[in-house]
């Protein structure tokens, strides 16, 4: 038998949140131990001697994913919550959504200019959510050195929008 990959291990969800929309649940992918210290070490493959100060994390998956790349490289994590989440003191950026806008934001004492981050997510539909992470990030100094996501819908053009901001993108798999 062939060994299982990372997409093996996520769940698809017919007509979740509404009908006929396939939600790809990455549940299933960190509550498997095999699966998820699969995903993690393949997030950080192409990152292996580089150098990275800070791991940001996209709500709220990014959170689960990326607490467990910056402890894996024994760096700080650096939450991008949704609006009103945050304590402190924040810059924020809004975002396109398909109906209406969203706002991100990040703590303005969280980065240090010239920083190096990694921003981590488990899935880029639009990337409207990872573009407004990256100007947060850019906003305080920081330099984005990239974004590693677990699943790319490449129909909703999240890549390409990426590669327009001069972005590498790590993907670990791919649905339609
Ligand atoms: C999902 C996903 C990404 C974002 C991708 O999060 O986890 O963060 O959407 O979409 P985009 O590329 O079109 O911006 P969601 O907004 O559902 O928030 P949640 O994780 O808090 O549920
Ligand atoms: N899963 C999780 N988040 C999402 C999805 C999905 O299929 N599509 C857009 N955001």
């Amino acid at each position: 038998m062939t060994q299982k990959t990372v997409k093996d291990y996520i769940r698809s969800i017919y007509d979740f949140p509404h009908e006929g929309i396939i939600f790809r649940d990455v549940t299933t992918l960190f509550a498997d131990a095999r699966g998820f210290r699969m995903a993690i070490d393949q997030l950080l493959t192409p990152y292996a001697g580089e150098r990275i100060d800070k791991v940001v994390g996209l709500e709220a998956r990014g959170f689960i994913l990326g607490g467990a790349v910056a402890h894996q490289l024994s760096t700080g994590f650096v939450p991008i919550r949704k609006k009103g989440k945050l304590p402190g003191t924040v810059i924020s950026e809004a975002y396109e959504l398909e109906y209406g806008e969203a706002v991100m934001e990040i703590h303005d004492d969280s980065l240090q200019p010239g920083e190096r981050v990694l921003i981590v997510d488990d899935l880029l539909a639009t990337g409207g959510t990872a573009e407004a992470g990256i100007k947060l990030c850019r906003r305080l100094g920081a330099e984005v050195i990239g974004c590693a996501f677990v699943i790319d819908l490449p129909e909703l053009g999240g890549g390409k929008r990426l590669a327009a901001m001069g972005m590498p993108v790590h993907i670990l798999c791919e649905f339609e």
